[in-house]
């Protein structure tokens, strides 16, 4: 018992002499790290310092620098970049539609990224399936009117090189866009980076170069194939009985039926000049322009937006140029129809032509006495 309290004695003398000791070391401490006389403590950073100030305040504090990068949209900066904005290193802020607010470039990504690539991919693959499953449950339409053996000319040489450099000039913008927003998520794994990135830069080279081929072919398309494309009684009727596509008869109807005029307006007018004036805008070939990234990024998206909504249009047109009509993509090959063919589907010009309306052959003249290859009689 003795020795603990001898011990908690000895222990409490201790404690007592440190406690004396402390204010001590502390102060010898302050004392130690003490400015030298004379010493100007630097201003405490400011929140509208300017960065030399922070760099005097507080050396390695770039956040004036990063917060002028920042706002350099709103108030712009100077740096030694080429072009108009070379002040404006992050654009101001913006809400595209889609996005959140936040700056510009980060809005176009969002809408592009969330909006552009998912729901245009998956509108292609919808159409391409749909068209699929009308192939395979209706079949090639067409081939109910038995052939005369005579031969009506349904498209001049002229129409058919104009519609053919246009369709090409189409498809390899179509082909190199789609290799370009979708690629990387099913030609990259195959290819690898560096081959995929040689065959995106070839595909955008010649999608630039493709560009005003086809805003010049699709000018001549639109002239040449307006007039018979306008608007008439028939199309409504056309319109309501969806062209007899379900029913046992085509509805009657004019050189081009409502269907048709609805991609021709829909598609060559509307959609077709958007692409190609976004796209010209892209491509810096309007005069007057700034073409500032807001610029840009506006004349992308509509671009994109116009060219994936032209792309499910023409797929239908396409699957009824090829596959989903008899004879269709013989009439644009060789310019001829037999007469049943046109009786079938097109009966209003049918009647025109028989009835003198309008010539046979706009161009030069059929041999009416030879008959058309037994072949094509079906
Ligand atoms: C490879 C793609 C294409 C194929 C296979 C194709 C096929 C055809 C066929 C077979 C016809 C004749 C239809 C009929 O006799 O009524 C036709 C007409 C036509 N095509 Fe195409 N086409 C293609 C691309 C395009 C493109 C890209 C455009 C325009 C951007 C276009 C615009 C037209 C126009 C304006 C007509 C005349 C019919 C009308 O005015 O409605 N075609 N096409």
């Amino acid at each position: 018992m003795r020795n603990f309290f001898a011990s908690l004695l000895a222990l409490l003398t201790l404690s007592v002499a440190c406690a004396q000791a402390a204010p001590d070391s502390a102060a010898s401490a302050a004392a130690a790290v003490a400015p030298p006389a004379g010493f100007v403590a630097p201003a405490l950073p400011k929140a509208d310092d300017s960065n030399a100030q922070r760099a005097k305040s507080q050396p390695g504090n770039n956040a004036p620098f990063w917060r002028a990068v920042h706002g350099s949209g709103d108030h712009a900066g100077t740096s030694n970049l080429p072009g108009a904005e070379k002040g404006v290193l992050i654009q101001s802020m913006i809400q595209y539609p889609g996005s959140k607010l936040t700056t510009a470039g980060e809005a176009w990504r969002q809408v592009r990224n969330q909006w552009i690539i998912p729901y245009g991919g998956s509108l292609l693959l919808i159409t391409v399936l749909a068209l699929a499953l009308f192939y395979f449950s209706k079949g090639t339409l067409g081939g109910h009117v038995p052939y005369t053996g005579r031969l009506i000319e349904r498209f001049t040489y002229f129409e058919r090189a104009a519609h053919w450099s246009n369709a090409a000039a189409f498809s390899l913008l179509a082909i190199s866009g789609l290799v370009m927003a979708f690629g990387k998520f099913f030609l990259l794994p195959v290819l690898g980076a560096t081959l995929f990135g040689w065959l995106t830069y070839a595909l955008k080279t010649a999608h630039n170069l493709a560009g005003p081929l086809f805003a010049v072919s699709l000018l001549v398309v639109f002239m040449t194939f307006v007039r018979d494309n306008l608007p008439t009684v028939h199309d409504l009727k056309w319109m309501l009985k969806g062209g007899g596509l379900f029913g046992e008869h085509e509805v009657p109807s004019a050189r081009f039926n409502a269907g048709e005029k609805v991609v021709f307006w829909g598609g060559v007018f509307l959609l077709g000049f958007t692409v190609v004036g976004s796209g010209l805008v892209l491509d810096q070939l309007l005069p007057g322009l700034a073409y500032l990234r807001g610029d840009m990024q506006i004349a992308h998206m509509i671009h994109a937006v116009a060219a994936m909504l032209m792309m499910v249009l023409f797929l239908g047109h396409i699957y009824m140029g090829t596959v989903g009509m008899k004879d269709a993509l013989k009439a644009m090959q060789t310019g001829m129809v037999d007469e049943g063919w046109a009786k079938e589907h097109h009966e209003l010009w049918f009647d025109d032509i028989r009835a003198g309306n309008i010539p046979a052959q706009r161009s030069t003249p059929v041999d009416q006495s030879r008959p058309a290859n037994p072949a094509a009689q079906h």
